[in-house]
């Protein structure tokens, strides 16, 4: 065991050493490989060493660098490496933290890492939480709150409310809820991509009109596209006033909550009824880390609470995950969390997260002054968004998305797009903690010699006299 672990920890420290040489976007011309990797169950095993090989030098390279500095694409995190010892620690002693009676000190340490999320989401000590496998789970599990409490076995009727440009995962969530396409309003967005209060007022009535029952809103505070964040506050207020069940999704942008000067942004995060975020993204946690957190904890046990003539019986002082959730038997993600968080502290977030947005906006002047691109969207939290400019659509479309190949293809820097209304967008999202000032000037540089690049190729500029 002794040697296994060392060779397993001797291979993953020199791969995270080897992260800014590896090429950000990996060689991902798999078919051949991933045919062969197809195969009966093997009846005898093999040693540990060949299976380090084909997945260090075969498989993992074979992938985008995710935990990469140049990884700008998506929403990034990086993923820590305490997080990775929480897991193996967790592993190895497989305690059972579905039920606190099985490890009470054990849930007690996930419990107490949900209310340092708590407090920083400045939510009131009637909060309860759940660790999840993301953000996706996490909203999923707000919107069975909601339509509980608004609802009851009523679910026909409910009407649910999200932006346009609202992550996918709330109408997939919708649905996973039982609450059909049908029932879902996708809500216009302003000029900065953020959801319009007035569309929402009006979409609101209208469904009240038709005989149904609005019971949930869900807000975005960051979205994927372009990082926009609603007026969280006036959409609260509606929910007040209409009695709407008031979800954040802070999946992406909750985080940026943990730094004081940074909490205007973030105007009325406070007042949701329950809030997504994604400890695996602006906690630089790895993949696999949602959380949900719920202003009235009863309504998350009011959903998840059960009980069986074989487990123990309930209590209510102390934290219980079975009773807050849908799994029973499962990993213990809140490990992870705490240790890290005991061993970096929130100061290093702090400064961590407060970088990350700086270094977004000054990215942002510096590729809004590059000649030829026009900057969509400035950095609300750490992302921003840009096309090229040509005579028409098609044509920005195509050099957009041939500047986002070409500074990928590059190997250092991998960004991706999104498409806005038909329009192709080019992002940048600075989240990773490996992410610095150097990875950024350079995305910076290739971008603009790419840009020029592309806009002479296709006779969009002369180039340079
Ligand atoms: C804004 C936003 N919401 C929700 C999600 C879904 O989270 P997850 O991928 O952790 O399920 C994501 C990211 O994927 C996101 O960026």
């Amino acid at each position: 065991m002794q040697a296994m672990g060392e060779a397993v920890v001797s291979r993953a420290v020199a791969h995270l050493a080897s992260l800014a040489a590896q090429p950000s976007h990996g060689d991902l011309d798999a078919a051949a490989r991933c045919r062969a990797l197809s195969e009966p169950v093997p009846e005898h095993g093999t040693t540990l060493e060949p299976l380090l090989d084909l997945l260090f030098d075969d498989l993992i390279p074979r992938s985008f660098t995710t935990a990469g500095p140049g990884y700008l694409a998506y929403i990034p995190g990086g993923g820590v490496y305490p997080a990775a010892l929480a897991d193996f620690i967790a592993d190895t002693t497989n305690r059972f933290t579905g039920i606190r009676a099985a490890a009470p000190a054990l849930v007690q340490l996930e419990a107490t890492a949900l209310d340092w999320l708590r407090d920083w989401m400045q939510f009131p000590a009637t909060t309860r939480g759940l660790f999840t496998t993301g953000g996706s789970m996490a909203t999923f599990n707000a919107i069975l709150c909601a339509r509980e409490r608004h609802l009851g076995v009523d679910i026909r009727r409910g009407t649910m409310y999200t932006s346009s440009q609202a992550h996918h995962c709330v109408e997939k969530s919708a649905k996973l809820a039982g609450v059909a396409h049908d029932r879902v309003r996708l809500i216009p967005v302003d000029a900065q991509h953020r959801m319009r209060v007035d569309a929402l007022v009006d979409a609101v009535a209208a469904d009240r009109a038709a005989g149904l029952t609005p019971f949930m809103v869900v807000s975005s505070a960051g979205t994927t596209n372009t990082g926009a964040v609603d007026p969280l506050d006036a959409i609260a207020d509606v929910a007040a006033r209409e009695g709407l069940w008031h979800h954040v999704d802070g999946a992406y942008g909750a985080c940026f909550h943990l730094v004081p000067d940074l909490r205007p942004l973030l105007a009325g995060l406070p007042r949701a009824d329950s809030l997504t975020l994604d400890p695996h993204k602006g906690m630089f946690l790895p993949y696999g880390t949602g959380a949900l957190l719920v202003r009235d904890g009863e309504a998350l046990r009011a959903v998840h609470a059960s009980t069986a003539g074989y487990l123990p019986e309930n209590q209510s002082e102390f934290y219980d995950p079975a009773q807050y959730g849908p799994d029973l038997s499962r990993g213990f993600p809140g490990l992870r969390v705490w240790l890290t968080l005991k061993m970096f502290g929130a100061a290093r977030y702090r400064a961590a997260l407060a970088e990350k947005r700086a270094l977004a906006v000054w990215a942002a002047d510096q590729v809004a002054a590059i000649p030829g691109i026009v900057l969509d969207a400035a950095p609300q939290l750490s992302l921003f968004a840009f096309h090229v400019q040509a005579q028409d659509l098609a044509t920005e479309n195509a050099a957009t998305h041939a500047v986002i190949d070409a500074v990928t293809a590059r190997g250092k820097v991998m960004l991706t797009g999104c498409m806005v209304d038909g329009r192709a967008l080019a992002r940048v999202c600075v989240l990773s903690f490996r992410t610095r000032r150097a990875e950024v000037e350079l995305a910076v540089t290739q971008l603009r010699e790419e840009t020029a690049r592309i806009r002479v190729a296709m006779g969009l500029s002369e180039g340079p006299s």
